[in-house]
């Protein structure tokens, strides 16, 4: 089964929509992509398997395109950007956070998903945006996931997923997602995460680096199943 990754800066926002009508988009070894070994060799063919692509779409968030801020990520330049498609027509509709990331989960601008505010944070509350905006307007079922898990996908989020969405709401998986893995409380170190609805908490152990966490369970969902029937989406 072939393994289609494509890659979303916030900056220049490609919807994961807009990915499953370009078959061609952004090609590479996750292996290169997630920095984690050979995964994409050995797939074994068999009539019965789903033809249809596997999905992994990585979004990296604060990384202007035009002042070169990728370039603190060699790698991902390397094996995604380099070997990839750029959007260069793009134009985001609405260049925040909240509401971006809501168009990327739901392929709606922002004047039709309502979510208009980036929310959640005491600072900066905003009760048009975050996570709970996102619930009430019911978006959290039309999600590229939702759709996809009633297409027979199997589908999983590893990472952020909305402003406001923290350590309260651990306990809440949105619809459409098998596997949740959603950061509550961000940071590097002493962070929380919703284990699939369980609230777990991390400190500031070496292991309990965020980022490689997350790697490693981005990672344990492409092994376990790659090699399953149904097509994923991580
Ligand atoms: C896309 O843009 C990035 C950053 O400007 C650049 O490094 C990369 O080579 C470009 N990729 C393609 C395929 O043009
Ligand atoms: C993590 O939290 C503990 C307990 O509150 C604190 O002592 C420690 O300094 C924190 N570590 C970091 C890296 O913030």
């Amino acid at each position: 089964m072939r393994t289609l990754i494509t890659l979303g800066l916030l900056a220049v926002l490609i919807s994961a929509a807009a990915a499953l009508e370009q078959p061609g988009l952004l090609r590479a070894d996750a292996a290169a992509a997630l920095g984690a070994g050979e995964l994409s060799g050995g797939r074994k063919h068999n009539d019965e398997q789903d033809k249809r692509p596997n999905i992994i779409f990585i979004l990296t968030d604060d990384q202007d395109a035009v002042m070169g801020g990728d370039w603190h990520m060699p790698k991902l330049r390397r094996h995604l950007a380099n070997e990839g498609i750029n959007f260069t027509s793009y134009i985001t509709n609405f260049a925040l956070c909240c509401p971006s990331r809501s168009t990327i989960l739901a392929g709606q601008c922002s004047h039709n998903s309502g979510v208009v505010g980036v929310g959640g944070d005491k600072q900066i509350m905003n009760p048009l945006g975050g996570f709970q905006r996102f619930n009430d307007m019911g978006m959290e079922r039309k999600t590229v996931a939702y759709h996809l898990q009633q297409a027979g996908y199997r589908t999983g989020l590893v990472g952020k997923y909305l402003n406001g969405y923290t350590r309260q709401t651990a306990f809440h998986v949105p619809p459409g997602w098998d596997r949740w893995f959603g950061i509550g409380e961000i940071d590097y170190y002493n962070w929380t995460a919703s284990d699939n609805g369980v609230n777990v908490e991390f400190g500031d152990r070496d292991e309990d680096y965020s980022t490689d966490v997350l790697t490693e369970k981005g990672v344990e969902f492409i092994h376990q199943y790659e090699q399953d029937r149904r097509p994923f989406f991580l």
